[in-house]
């Protein structure tokens, strides 16, 4: 139940007010109407933490904002691939905006990794639809949990930074159905954020704001989304277009001079004033939800920094180790590398937090288990210079210890909203220090604070890398619980990490020319581009290590509560609308307590479309005592199978053979399995002169009509109709029906060919 009569006040606004709830009444709130006695909603960014202003405005990252928690950014977050402690982390900033009196928090940011460079993919999940999803509605959920509202950003195809306000992504249907609407549609499903916040680009031609078919008919009509979309700041174009593309609210405030052009065009007709109500309702449900669900909250700063250190550490991922971690803390530790002593913790624009505190390793280490070791700062982050001093002092410290323990990575000057990366290099200055640090010492592990993958050309010399990402204001204190193996690593790669930047799918289209970028890859992105061509890479999709060690065993496929017969060789038949459940045992044979992310792909065996190798269709995290074995249960559906058919306009998951894998990463299959899917749609068929002979044994009803005709042709021996009619079809796969005529050495007249079109298209039987 709500608190305000939405139809009451609708009924008592004037146009000029409806008009003037279209737009934010300053950068954070919208409009009030005193008279009516309705108040503002306000919204801050987000997403990995609270970036409220109280007295200066701008979505730079720039301005003041009051003291908040820094969490781990999305980059980081995702690679715990875990939905429940996602879900927290989004309670506990629901929790942070009742008490700061924030109504709706502009995030998570789900959009899907194209290329590493783009300057913001530090903020968001993944190169995977499913986990980008899965995250994503986890989050949601969490914030609301509290009633304070999201904002799913940025909708939709917004990968890269560079001419983000005026280019074009120009990305066909299946691509966007199938990768860059795809999170978006599981997270709107899975749990209705209260707003969607539409990218500052445009969908092949169409500004997202400005998209009838983006947020009409495929966001509400089809997907069912119930809240209001608002735009990216700045990003509103026509506004009278956007509002009939179902465009609700802009932000930040236009001073009128928008809503001045609503209320003329309900006056003059152009805008029809339902169009207008239905945004105002949207805008009024909002600020009523955010009156109904105001809790007087406080929270507890110090606990949540608990938990971005809980995050942190369950979100890093050990890339390599030799044995050297953990480390005893019996060692002469030489930790080197400005990081250590100032961590890079998040990234710059739109979310930059002003923590309250922030924990570096350093500061971690002075209050850890009698640790020995010495600091020295190695490089600066301000230019990319080695400074001898510098380099000197760490090669002195690194050759007197046992072991150096090097943070490094990029520099905030490397990636921010704003900008894409034009490399994947990390500061020239920071390899160099790690090469010549390997001159005196052979005992190196690389600690790396970065938001996106980045070349690594001292991998064969780095004992060990453990990569940290953004891992927010308690990131240094989580390192050390890691290094020292008092926590242990469970992070798998949310993205793929290349050998080279050249290596990327989107590489010859990336950005793009002036005003439009071609996802010419398609559907190939990440993983799904690197496994089809059977590329090496530098890391793959879902690697990462542990401290301990587990055995994947017992795979079961349920469908109808019936476990599949597992002898070998038998393969369960499924009817694509059943609902599937995959299982399968899990052992911690180490001697750590550890958690293993347990990676669900399936594979199409069928090859009628153009389709990945394999796709991400579900995860679990399994968290284990050495010793123990757990069950972890992974669901299947429809979709699970699916291509979006462009013919069907809809998704379609053709009959025939499925691998159901079992991964510890995208390149680990420790289990697989088949099963054969029976289709409940049916592709439309229509025979017509050029129609080829493959396609009407593919998709027509029967083939009997083109047997017929093709045996009208056959020579050779009378009694073998069989094999004859074998050979023909095989020669005759891609031959278009009417070009028969041309081999049939005058055994079939047109007429013939026109009959059998007649019955395959079933008009005579
Ligand atoms: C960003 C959004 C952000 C908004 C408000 C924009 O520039 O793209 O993600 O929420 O500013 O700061």
């Amino acid at each position: 139940m709500g608190t305000l009569n939405i139809e009451e006040l609708l009924n008592q606004m004037t146009i000029e007010e409806k008009a003037s709830l279209c737009s934010g009444a300053d950068f954070w709130h919208t409009e009030a109407i005193e008279r009516l006695g309705l108040p503002a909603a306000m919204l801050s960014d987000g997403p990995h933490g609270l970036r409220k202003q109280d007295k200066t405005a701008d979505h730079l990252g720039t301005g003041e904002s009051i003291k908040a928690v820094c969490f781990p950014t999305a980059s980081a977050m995702a690679c715990s691939f875990d939905r429940e402690l996602i879900y927290n982390v989004g309670s506990a900033l629901g929790e942070e905006c009742q008490a700061e009196n924030v109504n709706v928090l502009l995030g998570p940011g789900i959009n899907m990794k194209r290329s590493p460079l783009c300057g913001r993919n530090f903020e968001y999940y993944s190169e995977d639809p499913c986990l980008a999803g899965e995250l994503g509605a986890a989050f949601v959920n969490g914030v609301q949990s509290q009633g304070a509202g999201t904002s799913l950003k940025h909708f939709a195809a917004n990968s890269q930074e560079w001419r983000r306000m005026s280019i074009s992504s120009e990305v066909d249907e299946r691509t966007l159905r199938e990768i860059y609407l795809a999170a978006f549609e599981k997270t709107v499903k899975k749990a209705q954020p209260w707003t969607i916040m539409c990218s500052y680009n445009k969908i092949n031609g169409t500004y997202s704001c400005e998209n009838d078919w983006l947020l009409n008919k495929v966001l509400r009509d089809e997907w069912g989304f119930e809240g209001l979309v608002m735009t990216d700041w700045g990003a509103m174009n026509n506004r009278i277009e956007a509002l009939k593309a179902g465009l609700d609210l802009e932000m930040p405030s236009s001073h009128g001079e928008t809503d001045k052009l609503i209320t003329a065009a309900v006056k003059d007709g152009s805008l029809p004033a339902e169009v207008l109500d239905k945004a105002v309702k949207r805008v009024l449900e909002l600020v009523d939800k955010s009156i109904t669900n105001k809790r007087h909250a406080s929270y507890n700063k110090e606990e949540h920094h608990s938990l971005v250190k809980k995050t942190a550490i369950n979100s890093a991922v050990l890339l390599k180790n030799n044995g050297v971690l953990p480390l005893s803390g019996n060692e002469n530790i030489a930790i080197i590398g400005q990081f250590a002593d100032i961590p890079r913790i998040q990234g710059g624009g739109s979310s930059h937090i002003n923590c309250f505190k922030t924990e570096s390793a350093l500061q971690a280490l002075g209050n850890a288990v009698n640790a020995k070791y010495t600091y020295s700062q190695g490089y600066a982050t301000d230019k990319d210079e080695t400074g001898t001093v510098l380099l000197e002092e760490a090669l002195q410290n690194a050759a007197a210890a046992d072991v150096a323990v090097i943070f490094a990575g990029l520099p905030e000057s490397f990636e921010s909203e704003g900008f894409d990366r034009t490399h994947l290099n990390m500061p020239e200055c920071q390899n160099h220090l790690i090469e010549e640090i390997y001159k005196v010492q052979k005992n190196i592990v690389i600690v790396l604070h970065n938001g996106s993958p980045v070349a690594m050309p001292w991998l064969d010399k780095a004992g060990a890398v453990l990569e940290m990402y953004l891992a927010g204001q308690a990131s240094g204190a989580a390192a050390v619980d890691l290094l020292f193996g008092r926590a242990n690593p469970s992070g798998k790669l949310a993205e793929t990490f290349p050998l080279r930047l050249e290596d990327n799918p989107s590489y010859l289209n990336f950005p793009g020319s002036r005003d439009k970028v071609r996802y010419s890859e398609g559907v190939f992105i990440g993983y799904r581009y690197y496994d089809k061509k059977h590329m090496d890479v530098l890391f793959p999709f879902g690697y990462g290590l542990s401290y301990t060690t587990f055995r994947y065993s017992n795979l079961r496929i349920e469908t109808g509560g019936v476990v599949a017969n597992n002898c070998p060789g038998t393969i369960p038949k499924i009817q694509d609308t059943d609902q599937v459940k995959v299982y399968v045992d899990i052992t911690n044979t180490g001697n750590r307590a550890g958690a293993e992310i347990v990676q669900l792909y399936v594979k199409n065996f069928i090859g009628l479309e153009n389709r990945p190798e394999k796709e991400l269709k579900n995860f679990a995290k399994v968290f284990l005592e050495p010793g123990e074995t757990k069950t972890a249960c992974m669901e299947l559906d429809f979709r699970s199978f699916a291509y979006f058919n462009e013919t069907l306009k809809d998704w379609f998951a053709e009959s025939g053979t499925y691998g159901i894998l079992i991964g510890a990463s995208s390149r680990d299959i420790k289990l697989s399995r088949e099963v054969k899917i029976t289709a409940s749609k049916k592709i439309p068929f229509h025979a017509c002169d050029t129609t080829t002979c493959k396609d009407v044994e593919l998709f027509a009803d029967s083939t009997k009509p083109l047997d017929e005709m093709l045996l009208m042709i056959k020579n050779g021996n009378e009694a073998d109709n069989e094999k004859a009619l074998c050979i023909m079809k095989t020669a005759f796969e891609e031959t278009p029906i009417h070009s028969i005529l041309s081999f049939s050495s005058n055994a079939l007249k047109y007429e013939d060919i026109k009959e059998t079109l007649k019955k395959l298209n079933g008009t005579v039987s």
